[in-house]
């Protein structure tokens, strides 16, 4: 996701948008060994979890898990199937950059990995996250799709004071979405995918509550950014996601203009309710 703190031009060494060049070369043994372990166990936890969408994509980029990907090689192919393709950046980046880049296509990936002692948890996203968690799915016609008019969308959202709102609808779809599948809820979200406790935790935990996805009710509902999530978004496919975001959100910004937020543990009647969480999780982790 994209950070607001950045006032001035992109910090020494990037180009004018933000990105550089991955440089593949210089990743160490080590720090593609870190890629292996991760992958090796995230793959293993993922079959049944994750989505369809997601295991194909990850078979047709050929991440077989033999280093960190050289981004010009995955480009080759993940541009032929959808358009897209993977731009490194040093870290986060300003929203508007963030927006623009994927307006054209163009996701930003860190291109550092994290360190060995840092396997379960960092702040910033890395390669790890940005290529493994999200690229996959951005082999998917109809997500592409979604990413790129969600690109548009933020610009949009910034003009009109909406960006908190649409900040929400990435975080419970693109990060930690679920979807409904006739096998049963899998996995979509990048930060899921990518987290080797959270790919447990929302599917089989009985602390966080499971919610049928609505636009307007995802967009009201705050999240947390340091520990596992409280509620996740059942969608039940990714056309309905790309279906209800191509509408104009004019309206829809308005209508949250009037309406106040929703607390994050909170179910309401209208809520479709896949599973009533007992928040236990939550409720022995208090900040
Ligand atoms: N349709 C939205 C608008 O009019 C843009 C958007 C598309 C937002 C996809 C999110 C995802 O602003
Ligand atoms: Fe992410």
């Amino acid at each position: 996701m994209s950070a607001d703190r950045f006032i001035s031009g992109p910090p020494e060494g990037c180009r004018p948008d933000w990105t550089i060049d991955q440089d593949w070369s210089r990743y160490t043994a080590e720090e593609h060994r870190v890629w292996v372990t991760l992958y090796e166990r995230q793959t293993a936890l993922l079959p049944g979890r994750a989505c369809d969408q997601f295991l194909k994509g990850l078979e047709a980029l050929d991440l077989h898990g033999k280093g960190i990907p050289d981004f010009e090689v995955m480009n080759l192919k993940l541009k032929a199937l959808t358009g897209w393709t993977v731009v490194a950046v040093p870290g986060l980046v300003p929203d508007e950059v963030f927006f623009d880049h994927l307006a054209n296509r163009r996701f930003p990936a860190g291109s550092f990995i994290r360190r060995p002692d840092q396997l379960d948890y960092l702040e910033e996203p890395d390669v790890f996250h940005d290529v493994f968690g999200h690229v996959p799915m951005l082999t998917d016609p109809t997500f592409a799709d979604y990413m790129k008019a969600y690109g548009e969308g933020g610009l949009r959202a910034m003009s009109l004071g909406r960006l908190h709102n649409l900040a929400r609808l990435y975080w419970y779809t693109v990060e930690f979405g679920l979807m409904e599948t006739p096998q049963g809820l899998r996995i979509y979200g990048a930060g899921i995918v990518s987290s080797r406790g959270e790919s447990e935790f929302s599917l089989e935990d009985p602390s966080p509550n499971r919610l049928g996805f609505d636009l307007v009710r995802v967009m009201r509902t705050p999240y947390r950014i340091d520990d596992y999530q409280q509620v996740y978004f059942v969608l039940p496919s990714l056309q309905r996601l790309l279906d209800d975001t191509l509408q104009d959100f004019g309206p829809v910004y308005e209508q949250l203009g009037r309406l106040p937020d929703i607390a994050i543990a909170a179910i309401t009647p209208e809520d479709r309710v896949f599973t009533r969480g007992t928040q236990a999780y939550a409720g022995a982790h208090v900040a």
